[in-house]
Order: structure tokens, then sequence, then C-alpha cells
């Protein structure tokens, strides 16, 4: 009696997904996005809760479905307004492996359902030809989201852990060809159970389920952190994948839709990242960035650098005509955004023309700089892509540099030997002066030296950014 009212439900949800998505890809039209996007999923929960019926009777349980919505909300609530913005990208792979966790349970759900069938039933369909068919269809969805959402969930976790650094590296020789094994072991299993239906499907299944486990954990421990953005990204496509496996054993429109918008996104992130770092995928998953990175790291530092006071960095910044600023990690680290932002707007005020280069994988998480920029209300013209910026770095008369390192490193450019070799970089060298902010020098995400600090354009500003630029901003005031 309520199925069109449901299919109704679904369709307005499944456009509130797409046009959600698509408003993410502006930053001045995300935040709508993503509450376009909530409500049409809220419409979608509520919707199959009170209008779904099966043989006339409607879902019911309702006492462990709010039990459970009520325990999901609080934890996620809280959790996402304790995180900190640097620790964004762990909370987001966790929350990833919730979702690979949830098409893994779908499936030992629906297993178990098969399983529990009348065997009077199986036997009549495995006596059909018709009936084999569409019980191995069913048995082909259920398996594939199975495989999918553990090395999701198992890989998700893993990643979290290593990024709160609570994980370390771990690989061993010959890792690789054994993962390789055990994704062939999956596959074999899987495709006897499907195409022989065996005797006792239990075996094949739960065997299955833990080596999926087992080849999700071994798949992202010897991956390097600072490839984790990626490997985050090329998870969380699997689980939107995995998410679309059940809407198809569902017939469920809007699980489908929504399960297939994140795959394609996901991907797309994973092959975006990639093309930012100059690398392939299978180089991301097989190489060993870290291990790379932290035999680099020994190395020492080369020559010597020069410091530059705060007076001459006001000086030198107040009398130029073009500066860029250059946001990394660190700027958000000592959430000095908004003092950027006034460094930005009291130049201006001196007829300086002031702008920002964004380097792709600035950060920590994907479009950390353009957020982080964002919260501070810095005009979205302001933020130059990394192509743009190094278009116009030649003309730029100071180029200050706020706790970035590894997108400004030479090395990415002329050293073969260097683990981010082939990374395009922000060319800040091309301007007149280059002042470097940071408190140490200590090496960046990739762990390897800065040829940079060294140069003669180069000048270093030491201190924490957000001190730093509220003493600039006196002394510009000052002059
Ligand atoms: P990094 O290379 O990590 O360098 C950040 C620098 O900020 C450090 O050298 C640090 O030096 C300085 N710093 C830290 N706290 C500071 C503070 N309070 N005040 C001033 N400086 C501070 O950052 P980046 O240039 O943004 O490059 C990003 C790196 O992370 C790349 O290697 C990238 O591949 C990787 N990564 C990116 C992502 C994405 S998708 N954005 C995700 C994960 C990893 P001191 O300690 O000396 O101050």
């Amino acid at each position: 009696m309520y199925s069109s009212l449901l299919t109704f439900c679904y369709l307005i949800a499944s456009v509130t997904f797409i046009v959600g998505l698509k408003m993410l890809s502006h930053p001045a039209t995300a935040r709508k996005g993503n509450l376009v996007a909530a409500v049409g999923m809220t419409l979608a929960v509520l919707g199959t809760i009170f209008l779904y019926e099966k043989d006339g009777q409607p879902l019911g349980n309702y006492g462990w479905i709010f039990a459970g919505i009520a325990f999901g909300t609080i934890l996620g609530t809280v959790s996402a307004k304790k995180v900190k913005m640097t620790a964004m990208p762990e909370m987001v792979s966790l929350f990833n492996g919730m979702g690979g966790a949830c098409a893994a349970l779908i499936s030992l759900v629906e297993f178990d359902h098969l399983m529990h069938m009348h065997p009077l039933l199986i036997l009549a369909i495995s006596t059909d030809a018709g009936g084999v068919a569409s019980l191995q269809g069913f048995l082909v969805i259920i398996v594939l989201g199975l495989i999918i959402g553990s090395i999701s969930f198992a890989g998700s976790v893993i990643a979290w852990g290593k990024l709160n650094g609570s994980i370390k590296d771990f690989s061993f020789p010959g890792q690789h060809i054994f993962n390789l094994l055990v994704l062939a072991v999956i596959i074999g299993l899987a495709t006897y159970l499907i195409a022989y239906l065996p005797a006792n499907p239990h075996w094949f299944f739960y065997g299955i389920f833990g080596l999926s486990i087992l080849y999700g954990l071994f798949f992202v421990f010897p991956i390097g952190g600072a490839d984790m953005p990626v490997v985050i990204s090329l998870l969380n496509s699997f689980t939107g994948v995995a998410a679309a496996c059940g809407g198809f054993l569902y017939d469920n429109k809007v699980m489908l839709t929504g399960g297939i918008l994140v795959g394609a996104a996901g991907t797309l992130l994973t092959i975006l990242m990639c093309k930012a770092m100059n690398r392939s995928l299978a180089n991301v998953l097989i190489g060993s960035f870290g291990g790379g990175a932290k035999a680099a790291a020994t190395a020492g530092a080369q020559g010597a650098y020069k410091e530059i006071t705060l007076s001459d960095t006001a000086v030198l910044m107040s009398y130029a005509n073009k500066v860029y600023i250059v946001p990394g990690y660190g700027l958000a680290v000592a959430q000095a955004q908004h003092t950027c932002h006034e460094l930005e707007k009291l130049l201006e005020s001196k007829g300086v023309e002031v702008n920002y280069a964004i380097h792709p994988v600035a950060g920590r998480m994907p479009g950390h700089m353009n957020v982080l920029l964002a919260e501070a209300d810095v005009p979205y013209d302001k933020l130059k892509e990394m192509e743009q910026a190094n278009d116009e770095f030649a003309t730029t008369d100071v180029v200050l540099v706020l706790g970035a390192n590894d997108v400004v490193n030479p090395a990415a450019k002329t050293d073969t030997a260097s683990p981010i070799y082939g990374m395009p970089i922000l060319d800040v060298e091309l301007s007149k002066h280059v002042i470097v902010n940071k408190r140490s020098m200590k090496p960046g995400y990739a762990g390897i030296e800065n040829d940079l600090f060294f140069r003669p354009k180069t000048s270093m500003l030491f201190g924490d950014a957000k001190k730093v630029l509220q003493d600039l901003i006196a002394e510009i005031k000052s002059l």
C-alpha cells in the first residue's frame, strides 16, 4: 500500500545524493551540498523504516532500530565535533571502515538467511536450471559484498591506526606475492562456491570472509604514510561498491545509487590524487614510499641556510607588488588561518596583490588547504591552483611559505632517488624572494631534506606560524 510512496522517497533521496555531490565540488556550496544529501539520506532511512512492507507486514523491530540509530547518532556527533581538523583523515578512514563492515554484515546475514531456507526449497531451486541461476546470481552479489566490504573494513582500520600513530608500517620480504596469493585463493574459493554450490558451503563462505579480512590487513600494512590518502580514497570506493551490492541484494534503488556514487567518486578521487603526485596507482600500492622516505631522512643537511628577521620580512612584504602565500600542513597545525587572512587584508590595504598557491596534496587530506582558508573567509578567487600559481611565480616579488615543506621541495623535480621524485611541486623559486616559515629544519611528511631551504633566494623565518604571523602583522602596522 505504501510501496509507491516509498519508491517516491527513494527517488527524491537519489536526486539529493546527486545534487549534493555536485554541490560538494565547490567550497562555496559544499556545506549546503552535504546538508542536501543528508536530508535525502534521512528521508530514505525513515521511508524504509515506516513505509517498507513484506507480505503486508511492516518492518517492526522499532526498538532495536531506533536504539541503533540513537547510539550511532550520539557516537558520530560527539566524535565529529571533537575531532581536530588535522585528525580528519583518520576519522574519515574509520567511518569508511564502518561502511565496509555494514556491507560485509549484510552479506553474512543474507548468507545465513539463504542457508536457513527450507531444505526442500533449496532442493527445488537447485534442481531447476532457472532456480540454480537465480541462486547463483544471489550468491555472486552476497560473496562480492562480503569480499569487498571485509577488505574495506580491515584496510580502513589499519589506515586509521597508521594515521593516528598507533600502528606502525609493517612488511616482510615477498609480502606482495603473499597478498596476490591470498587474493587468488579468495577468488578461487568464491568461484567454486558459486559455480558448484558444494555440499558444505559454510566452510567456503567463512573461509572467504577470513581471508578477505587478512587481505585487507596485509594490503594496507606496508603502504607508506604519505600514500595513505590515496589508499583511504581507494578503500572508500570499495565501500561504495560493497554498498551497491547490498542495493542489488535488496532491490533497493537508493542504496544502489548511493553505493555507485560513492564508488565512482572514490575512484575518481584516487585517480586525481595519483595524478597530483605523478604516480601510478600500482606504484602507490606496491611501491614503498614510506620506506624510501625513511632512508632519505637519514641523509644530512646540505650546506647552510640564512635567516631573516621579522622587520626585514615586514619591509619586503609591505613594499612588494605581488605576494603569494603557500599554505601547508604547519598552517593547519598552528591554526593560523585567521591570522593569515588578517595579514593578507593588511597587505592588500597597502596596495599589495596577495594570492594563495594551493598544492593538491598540501596538508593531510584532499582539499585541506581550501577548507582551512574557507574557515577564515578567505575569498575563493584568491586560491590559485598549482598550474596557475606556477605560471605567476616569475612575476611575484615574495613567496611566503607557511608550514609547507614537501610541496615546495625541488628534489621532486631533480633527484631521481628521492621518494617524492615526479610529484609536481610549486615552483616558488621562480619568484624574487622566498621566505619559509616553520619551527625548525625538521623534514615534512615524506621525511626528506628540502634543498629549497639552502638556496640563495630562500630565507628562513623560524617560529610557530600563528605567533610569527601575529608578530609580522604588528611589525607591518608599525612601519
Ligand atoms: P609537510 O611536508 O608535512 O610539511 C609541513 C611542515 O610544517 C613541516 O616541515 C613542519 O616543520 C611545519 N610545521 C609544523 N607545525 C608548524 C607550526 N606550528 N608552525 C609552523 N610550521 C609548522 O606539509 P606539506 O608541504 O603541506 O605537504 C603535505 C605532505 O603530506 C606531502 O608529502 C603529501 O603527500 C602528504 N600527505 C598529503 C595528504 C593530502 S591528500 N593532502 C594526506 C596525507 C599526507 P617544523 O616541524 O620544522 O615546524
